[in-house]
């Protein structure tokens, strides 16, 4: 999602004529995107800007965008004097004109509004990716799970009307573009503003009906809104991607009690069975938090079952990290760093072994691949599954010729047998 708003903001001020440029040493404005969900995101910032001090003597200007900015606001002129503009995410549309109040000498420029109601929608997004496209349906978050700073940086939660994301869409296709990944801290809970009314299940079904996108993708879902419609258009249309991406964050009902998640293990297990009865087989990946206060080994132990249970085709582990203006922030962070980082590892250790074993099943099977890159050096392409998982793949000689038809391209698709695997991706040759 942030690398996303870059791209909006990147595009909002090439629109107004500014050019983006490849290194900081070519760059007179200097613009940090920032991240405040976890502690670390947040006082990488500092160092990263601590760094680039000298910079400011060649007169280069600094500013502080995204969460942290939203969420620190002025204090990061003191930490950071060198900084001269500071924009939260609900100021960005009207960033061109901070900037001409900084070009036309004042020293110190703030775009702080409270997250409004408005998304955050413009003309101009200058995209990073020549082929696989973001595109923003639903901003902000109305859950205020105790843990989580996301509702007081990003706002509340709105929704883009249907007709917006799909004449986006269109658009992209009309660039060259065949997969987009819809985005929103939640977007299950999409409820179209338009007389159009979609849900979240039949706007992916009209995503994947624009002539020209051969993928949709989305995330992130919450267990809450994940209805079983979801589910059963996805078993229909090979257009969406075979993968699910669902935080559970515990495994423990007292944790998730606490978390203010809104459902339980049990739940949880029965939106599991839901996916695992899918007409088409889906990837599972989640989000765990360990070390959340007051969190028992009895309550661990209940995480890293329910993670053997469900066998996640990926998981991310975060330690808790108390954040500002959250229920549990208020809450003594009780559970030592030691023990946090002794909970992390076992998860993390045991995931990449079920990984490991779940994917070397699929040796022999035929992905359909979206070529990426190639590696002169090993000769082979990289590329990813409608799971979204990385494939390294030697091409078939005869049609990996430029220019003759059937050749690979960047954004093109191929079919790959897969040889090998290990936890992260897989190794395989392209067939016809
Ligand atoms: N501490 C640790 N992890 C967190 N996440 C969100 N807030 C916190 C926090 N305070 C994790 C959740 C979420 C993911 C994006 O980040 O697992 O799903
Ligand atoms: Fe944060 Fe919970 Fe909202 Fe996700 S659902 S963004 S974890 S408050």
């Amino acid at each position: 999602m942030n690398v996303h708003d870059s791209e909006r903001v990147a595009g909002t001020l090439v629109s107004k004529g500014y050019t983006a440029v490849a290194t900081m040493q070519e760059a007179d404005l200097i613009l940090f995107n920032t991240c405040s969900i976890r502690d670390k995101a947040a006082q990488k910032v500092f160092d990263r800007l601590a760094n680039f001090k000298a910079l400011q003597k060649q007169g280069k200007k600094f500013g502080v965008l995204g969460c942290v900015a939203q969420q620190e606001g002025e204090a990061i002129f003191k930490r950071a004097p060198h900084v001269s503009l500071v924009v939260g995410s609900a100021s960005y549309a009207r960033l061109p004109e901070l900037i001409e109040q900084l070009e036309s000498g004042e020293k110190k420029v703030t775009g702080l509004e409270a997250a409004t109601d408005e998304a955050f929608e413009t003309d101009y997004t200058r995209r990073d990716h020549p082929f696989r496209a973001f595109v923003t349906i639903i901003e902000g978050c109305d859950k205020h799970c105790a843990y989580c700073v996301v509702p007081f940086t990003r706002g509340k939660e709105r929704s883009r009307a249907s007709a917006s994301v799909l004449t986006e869409i269109r658009h992209l296709v009309e660039l060259g573009y065949t997969e987009v990944q819809l985005l929103g801290q939640n977007v299950n809970s999409y409820r179209d503003p338009s007389p159009a009314g979609l849900s979240f299940a039949e706007l992916l079904v009209a995503a994947g009906a624009v002539p020209g996108i051969e993928r949709v993708r989305y995330t992130t879902s919450h267990p809450r809104d994940f209805t079983p419609e979801i589910v059963r258009v996805m078993g229909e249309n090979p257009v969406l991607c075979d993968h699910v991406h669902l935080p559970v964050q515990s495994g423990s009902n007292d944790v998730l009690r606490r978390m203010l998640r809104g459902y339980t293990r049990e739940h949880y297990l029965g939106i599991v069975d839901g996916i695992r009865a899918c007409a088409r087989p889906l990837a599972l990946t989640t989000d765990i938090i360990v070390g959340f206060p007051g969190e028992t080994d009895d309550d661990f132990e209940q995480t890293a079952e329910l993670m053997h249970r469900v066998r996640f085709s990926g998981a991310f582990i975060f330690k808790y990290s108390p954040r500002p203006n959250t229920e549990a922030g208020t809450w003594p962070d009780d559970i030592s760093e030691e023990v946090k980082a002794q909970r992390f590892a076992i998860l993390q250790q045991r995931q990449q072994e079920m990984q490991a074993e779940d994917n070397q099943a699929q040796v022999g099977t035929t992905m359909k691949v979206m070529v990426e890159a190639f590696h002169p050096k090993l000769a082979q392409w990289a590329g990813r599954s409608s799971s979204n998982r990385v494939v390294n793949f030697t091409p078939m000689a005869a049609l990996d010729v430029l220019g003759q038809p059937g050749a690979l391209r960047p954004g093109g698709y191929a079919q790959v047998r897969i040889t090998k695997a290990g936890p992260n991706s897989f190794v395989g040759q392209q067939v016809n």
